[in-house]
């Protein structure tokens, strides 16, 4: 089927960076504040300001309902999954402690740790699989007497390869060691329990599969944790303002300045669509997706797929590469003649590229959602059997 009669200008495959479009509720909600709201949250008192108050409460309870967590004051807003990181890393990391990590993680989680590691922690980088995959009995084996933390991604920005989240929490709790979850690419695609997985930090972004708006993210922390957890800025909270020092409860520790308000009423609308939707069915319909793309991409010659071979063991993210065309060049003839939108590159991953052995090169990817369509899928292998010089497109 030719781009005009999708009714689209374009086919948008960067969902892994951000999501596109949003549900028609998100954009609402942010107007609806903007023209009827407008106060600042927990601060001055007045009938605009609770209401305001509101809309960060129910996105709260949403997100709460969302990943299996009875009180939703466990989870603190940050502009995004990388502030959220940040605060785990920073936060609980100090120099003599041991921390390990795998070898697909996003630079939101590596940049952090090397961070740490010139101050003196010392962080152990587990190998994966040339799909991605992380061996739990390697992680066993990388466990140290002063490992205080695994932090690990839910599933990779770049492969879509999905890590075994609940055994990995099995063998954290069991050896009193913290577990960091990067949801960054789960959180609204995946299902995710914090309790049944034994996740003590979860991050999160607010503007991928959550179809909030950009600059809206948060953190999980498990009950308690808060005391341990050092805040990443410090500043007024709109609570207990007679004392200088920084609130030490959940969320305001994590929480300074005024929040990002119309952001979180974009993502309450987004994550009450995600919970009306269903996350089985998100995924089964970006499963679906998945598979036929790849189904697709294996026939075609010069094409190589890296990750997991099934759309079941993957997120709705492909990495492939042409022969002959590098993957800057393929994106940007997908999208100046094919109106195809995706991300060339490293994607902000190199130590995943380099379990996969794309290392320097790169891939391109695409990354689904649940408002793509099986028709998009055709269009786009037709496209990528042009580029690797097959068939011209019909
Ligand atoms: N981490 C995001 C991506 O993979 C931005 O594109």
């Amino acid at each position: 089927m030719p781009l005009d009669q999708l009714n689209s200008p374009i086919i948008y495959f960067d969902n892994a960076a951000t999501s596109w479009p949003k549900p028609a509720g998100m954009m609402a909600a942010m107007i609806n504040y903007n023209e009827q709201i407008g106060g600042s949250p927990g601060r001055s008192g007045h009938h605009r300001s609770l209401d305001a108050g509101r809309i960060i409460l129910e996105a709260r309870e949403a997100l709460a309902e969302l990943f299996g967590c009875d009180d939703s004051l466990r989870i603190a807003f940050t502009k995004n999954a990388t502030e959220a990181l940040n605060i785990a890393l920073l936060g609980i990391l100090s120099p003599g402690d041991h921390v390990i990590t795998s070898g697909m993680e996003h630079n939101s989680v590596m940049r952090p740790l090397r961070y740490l590691e010139a101050q003196g922690v010392q962080v152990s980088v587990v190998s994966c699989s040339d799909d991605g995959r992380l061996d739990t009995e390697d992680v066993r084996a990388a466990i140290w007497p002063h490992t205080r933390l695994l932090v690990v991604t839910h599933a990779s920005n770049v492969t879509g390869t999905i890590q075994p989240i609940a055994d990995l929490g099995k063998i954290a709790g069991h050896h009193g060691i913290l577990f960091c979850v990067d949801a960054a690419q789960t959180a609204g695609a995946l299902p995710i329990h914090v309790g049944e997985m034994a996740i003590d930090l979860l991050a999160f972004s607010g503007h991928k599969s959550l179809l909030g708006p950009q600059g809206t993210g948060g953190l999980y922390v498990r009950e308690g944790l808060e005391k341990q957890l050092r805040p990443l800025m410090m500043g007024g909270t709109g609570s207990r303002s007679e004392f200088e020092g920084q609130p030490d409860f959940m969320p305001d520790k994590y929480e300074s300045g005024t929040p990002n308000t119309i952001g979180l009423a974009g993502l309450g609308a987004g994550v009450r669509f995600v919970l009306a939707e269903g996350v089985e069915a998100i995924r089964s319909k970006e499963e679906g997706l998945t598979a036929r793309f790849l189904t697709g991409l294996a026939a075609l010659p010069g094409v190589t797929v890296h990750g997991p071979p099934n759309a079941a063991n993957r997120t709705a993210v492909v990495s492939f590469n042409i022969a002959g065309v590098s993957p800057s060049e393929a994106a940007l003839e997908l999208d100046e003649h094919y109106g195809i939108l995706c991300r060339p590159g490293l994607q902000c991953a190199p130590a995943a590229h380099r379990t996969i052995g794309t290392f320097s090169r790169g891939t391109i990817r695409f990354g689904f959602g649940y408002f793509n369509k099986d028709e998009e899928i055709d269009l786009s292998l037709e496209a990528i059997r042009s580029l690797a010089g097959g068939d011209a497109p019909h």
